[in-house]
C-alpha cells in the first residue's frame, strides 16, 4: 500500500475549524443544521457519543434537544477543541462529558451503553474503519441508531481541480482516498453490519462574494495544508488562487464551491 494511504489521521487546529465553520454559516446557501435535524430526530432521553466532536458545534445543537435524562458524551483526539467544546457546553448548560481519545481505540464502555453514535466529518479519519464501525455497534443499544456525515466523492470537485492546477501537481491520493472513503469503504460496511440504512445527499453552494473571504477559506483547509511543506510555495498557491478566483468574481459576480455531503443513518 502506499505509504500515504497509512496517514488518514489528522489533528485539526482550532483556528483553522473555526475559520470554516463561520464561512459556511455566513455564505453556504443552505443550512446544513436545518438538513441534519430532520434527519437525526433526537429525543429527550438519549444518550450519545458524538464522535470527532471538534469544539463542539454537534454536542452543542444536539445536548439542547436532550431532557434532564439525556446525557452527550463529545471524543476528540484534540486537547485544544475539547477544552473550547467544554467550556461551550458549560456555558450553554449542556449535560455533556469529554473524552480525550481516539475513537481507533476501544471505549471503556459497556455493552449497548447508546441510544445514538454520531460522527460529522471525522469518521474518514480513522486507521481501521471495520474495528472503529464494530466497535459503534457493540456501544449501541439494540434498535440504537448511528448517524455519520461526510463527503461524497464530489465534494467540491471543481475547486479541488482549480487546487490542482494551481499547485501543478496532481491532488494527492490520500486526499481522495479520504474523500472518496465514506463511498467506498464505510456505506459497504454499515449496509452489512446495520438495518434500515438510510443515505441521503446534501448539496450546497458556498457563495463567496470576494477573494479575501476565499482564500481564509482556502487557507484553512487540509488541502492547502497538506500541499507543500514550503511556506514560500504556500504564499504563491494563495497568490494564485487570489488571481483566479478574481477573475471568476469579474465575469460571474461570484465565485461558488459546491459542496456534497452524505447524511447516513443506520439502526443496530
Ligand atoms: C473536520 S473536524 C469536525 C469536527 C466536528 N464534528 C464538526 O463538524 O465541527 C474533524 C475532527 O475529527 C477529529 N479526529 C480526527 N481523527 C480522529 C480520531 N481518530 N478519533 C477522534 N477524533 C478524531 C479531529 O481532531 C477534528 O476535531
Amino acid at each position: 500500500m502506499n505509504k500515504d494511504l497509512e496517514r488518514w489521521g489528522y489533528k485539526e487546529s482550532g483556528k483553522n475549524l473555526n475559520s470554516r465553520i463561520t464561512t459556511h454559516k455566513n455564505f453556504a446557501e443552505k443550512d446544513i443544521d436545518a438538513w441534519v435535524s430532520k434527519l437525526i430526530n433526537i429525543r429527550g432521553g438519549e444518550k450519545i457519543l458524538d464522535l470527532g466532536c471538534g469544539d463542539g458545534k454537534q454536542v452543542l445543537a444536539f445536548g439542547k434537544q436532550l431532557d434532564r435524562s439525556g446525557e452527550i458524551v463529545g471524543c476528540d483526539i484534540s486537547k485544544e477543541l475539547l477544552k473550547k467544546a467544554k467550556v461551550t457546553a458549560r456555558e450553554n448548560k449542556i449535560n455533556a462529558t469529554f473524552l480525550l481519545q481516539s475513537m481507533d481505540r476501544p471505549f471503556a464502555y459497556e455493552d449497548e451503553e447508546f441510544d445514538l453514535i454520531s460522527s460529522f466529518f471525522s469518521i474518514y479519519y480513522v486507521k481501521n474503519p471495520i474495528k472503529v464501525i464494530f466497535e459503534i455497534k457493540r456501544l449501541l443499544k439494540k434498535g440504537g441508531r448511528l448517524f455519520i456525515v461526510g463527503p461524497t466523492p464530489n465534494n467540491a470537485k471543481a475547486f479541488w481541480n482549480l487546487h490542482s492546477k494551481i499547485v501543478n501537481k496532481k491532488i494527492p491520493q490520500i486526499a481522495l482516498s479520504r474523500r472518496a472513503r465514506i463511498h467506498d469503504i464505510f456505506i459497504p460496511l454499515i449496509k452489512k453490519y446495520f438495518k434500515n440504512v438510510k443515505i441521503s445527499i446534501f448539496k450546497n453552494a458556498i457563495h463567496f462574494p470576494n477573494s479575501e473571504e476565499l482564500i481564509k477559506y482556502y487557507s484553512s483547509s487540509l488541502l492547502f495544508e497538506e500541499s507543500s511543506r514550503s511556506d514560500k510555495k504556500k504564499e504563491f498557491f494563495l497568490d494564485n488562487m487570489k488571481k483566479e478566483v478574481e477573475k471568476t468574481i469579474k465575469r460571474n459576480g461570484v465565485f461558488d464551491i459546491m459542496k456534497e455531503v452524505y447524511g447516513i443513518s443506520a439502526y443496530k
